[in-house]
């Protein structure tokens, strides 16, 4: 049976959501879904990281990684899978987003197998091909795609939402 969920709160994540936030992205990790985090890259990165709480318990998580000059990713997404399909993964997406505005970011980007999820918040596709080659992409494409076994084979969906009109 489905456990019942109101919309959660989604809070910046704390030193005692460290482990949670682990132990969420480490089935997905294992599929492939997400790039895997240490405890000590959580931790360094820390005030990237946003949470969902159903009472005590950490049910999702989410990061918004900054590259300066107003570009944002959002990254490490994932839910607990018995909360999936209630709009937590969407709300995770959307606070990230506020984030990025308050922060004055220009645009915000992301790679993913879960297209719709972000294009229904108005993200748009980018061929990956055309996204490998895009300079502004490039401290990303540097620090993670290019470590990447499937990077001349990828799979990923980038999608980008400009933050200024
Ligand atoms: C991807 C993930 C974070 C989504 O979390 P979630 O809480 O289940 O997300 P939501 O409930 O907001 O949306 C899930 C589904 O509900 C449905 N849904 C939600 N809001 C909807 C809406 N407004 N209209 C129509 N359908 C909707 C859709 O089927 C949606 O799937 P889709 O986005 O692929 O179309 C979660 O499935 C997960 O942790 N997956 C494993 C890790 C992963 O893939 N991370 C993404 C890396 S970017």
């Amino acid at each position: 049976m489905l456990e019942s969920v109101k919309m959660p709160l989604i809070t910046a994540a704390t030193e005692d959501d460290i482990d949670g936030i682990e132990a969420l992205m480490a089935p997905n990790v294992k599929k492939q879904l997400v790039l895997a985090r240490s405890k000590e890259d959580i931790r360094s990165h820390l005030g990237n990281f946003l949470v969902a709480r159903d009472g005590g318990r950490l049910i999702g998580c989410v990061a918004l990684r900054g590259f300066g000059e107003g570009l944002y990713e959002i990254r490490s997404l994932a839910v607990d899978a018995a909360f999936m399909g209630r709009g937590i993964g969407t709300r995770l997406v959307e606070a990230c987003v506020e984030k990025a505005v308050k922060l004055d970011g220009n645009l915000v980007f992301t790679l993913t197998l879960r297209p719709n999820l972000f294009s229904r918040l108005g993200f748009t596709e980018v061929p990956i091909k055309t996204f490998h080659r895009d300079d502004k992409f490039r401290e990303k494409i540097w620090a993670d795609c290019r470590q990447c076994p499937k990077f001349d084979a990828c799979n990923e969906i980038a999608l980008v939402r400009e933050l200024k009109a």
